[in-house]
């Protein structure tokens, strides 16, 4: 694709965004909003909260702390290693090892009425903006080819709709693309097929596994990943890390993966929300709505605290895995906010070479043996829109 005035125009408007969003992310909580979280979540956990039980199996807790140290070694790199070098022996061990201590369910419902409120979070639309980001430097390397892009754990699909109307703006009317979103959750897929026809996106969205790809390798010119790899236990993450390497085009595709750092919790996250949504999280309405979703938060911190496999993985492990193990570049890191208190968010965007494909070798004969009993999507039969059925484009959203 020529660089082309739509591209120089929003690289221009993102990069002001990034700048804008950081600028509000930093300001420090004044007493006063600070009293407010704190009476919000006395409310919450200790008054209504109290009948609300958060469910973590502490028996089962105990056991996977016992048992995890026998079977996976103590970094995320580690394990990756392990599986490249013997994927079969690795998806034995994970099969045996959850046999035995089952992964904890952790359903984050993304429901649209309640979820809207946190996605106009400036945290979460740091994340839109990274994407952007990553979206702006593959789209410019793919000339000739159907853009593919895929939002892994999309939720209702709001990083994909994000994709999809950076794509509609930058392409012109010449290029064809399709964006897909997956998610574990099948009520999650329909919110997202909902939203699909409510806003006239023709986004693909399927329900999947992140550790377990439906789709051939080497196809996409973006992968995308926002707040969901966190969620997926830390054994399993080496797949979810592979697949994306898998499917990813050596030739022009970024990655772009944002998780909650390991300084995240709830009461950190709510302080962040006030200071820099104000507007929002003044109206006791908006608070409780989205106390909705801090009850699966607070699950998510108790599990992380209880369960050897729900720890987050550091940004250092994963820039060792992706640099050493898997031979990647990385393109980019950063975490947010960059004052005014703990950086709560981080998120990194890379890309992937020969040498990469290379040490994904076995791995990748293996998930080709495992296409046969799986319905892999064949992206060659998907055809691909072009951006003259899209008159309209959506302007980009300002935080203020
Ligand atoms: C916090 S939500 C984020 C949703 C969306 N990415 C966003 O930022 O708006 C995390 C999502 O990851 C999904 N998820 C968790 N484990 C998954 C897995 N193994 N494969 C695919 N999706 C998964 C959940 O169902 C949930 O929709």
């Amino acid at each position: 694709m020529q660089r082309n005035a739509q591209w120089e125009k929003r690289r221009e408007q993102i990069e002001q965004n990034f700048q804008l969003l950081h600028k509000i992310l930093n300001r420090p909580i004044s007493r006063f909003e600070k009293t407010v979280v704190d009476f919000c979540f006395a409310l919450y956990f200790q008054l209504i909260g109290n009948r609300i039980k958060i469910k973590v199996d502490h028996n089962a807790a105990r056991m996977a702390r016992d048992i995890f140290c026998k079977y996976f070694p103590d970094t995320v790199e580690e394990m990756l290693r392990e599986l490249l070098r013997d994927p079969e022996g690795y998806i034995q061990k994970v099969e045996e090892y959850e046999s035995v201590c089952p992964p904890p369910m952790i359903d984050f419902g993304t429901e649209t009425k309640t979820f809207k409120l946190i996605m106009n979070d400036p945290a979460r639309q740091m994340e839109e903006t990274r994407t952007e980001l990553a979206l702006l430097s593959s789209i410019i390397s793919c000339n000739g080819n159907a853009y593919y892009a895929l939002d892994i754990g999309t939720g209702n699909g709001r990083l994909a709709r994000v994709m999809e109307n950076s794509i509609r703006c930058i392409s012109g009317n010449q290029k064809g693309y399709r964006v897909f979103g997956v998610d574990l959750s099948e009520k999650n897929i329909e919110d997202a097929n909902t939203l699909n026809k409510k806003t006239g996106a023709s986004i693909v969205f399927t329900k999947g596994d992140m550790n377990r790809l439906l789709f051939p390798s080497d196809v996409f010119a973006l992968v995308n990943s926002a707040s969901a790899s966190y969620l997926n236990p830390k054994h399993r993450r080496p797949f979810d890390i592979a697949e994306m390497a898998r499917v990813l085009s050596p030739d022009y595709g970024r990655a772009t993966v944002t998780n909650p750092t390991e300084n995240f919790s709830l009461k950190e996250y709510s302080y962040m929300m006030m200071r820099s949504n104000r507007k929002t999280y003044l109206n006791p309405m908006n608070i409780v709505q989205v106390m909705f979703l801090g009850q699966c938060g607070a699950q998510i911190e108790d599990l992380m605290k209880a369960r050897p496999e729900m720890q987050v993985t550091t940004t250092n492990d994963m820039m060792n895995m992706l640099k050493r193990t898997l031979r990647a570049e990385i393109v980019d890191v950063g975490n947010w906010p960059l004052e005014g208190g703990p950086p709560l968010f981080w998120g990194f965007t890379f890309s992937v070479n020969g040498k990469t494909k290379e040490s994904l070798g076995r791995y990748i004969d293996v998930r080709e043996k495992q296409r046969k009993h799986e319905d892999w999507i064949p992206l060659d039969r998907v055809k691909a829109v072009t951006v003259k059925e899209y008159p309209h484009t959506p302007a980009l959203r300002m935080v203020s």
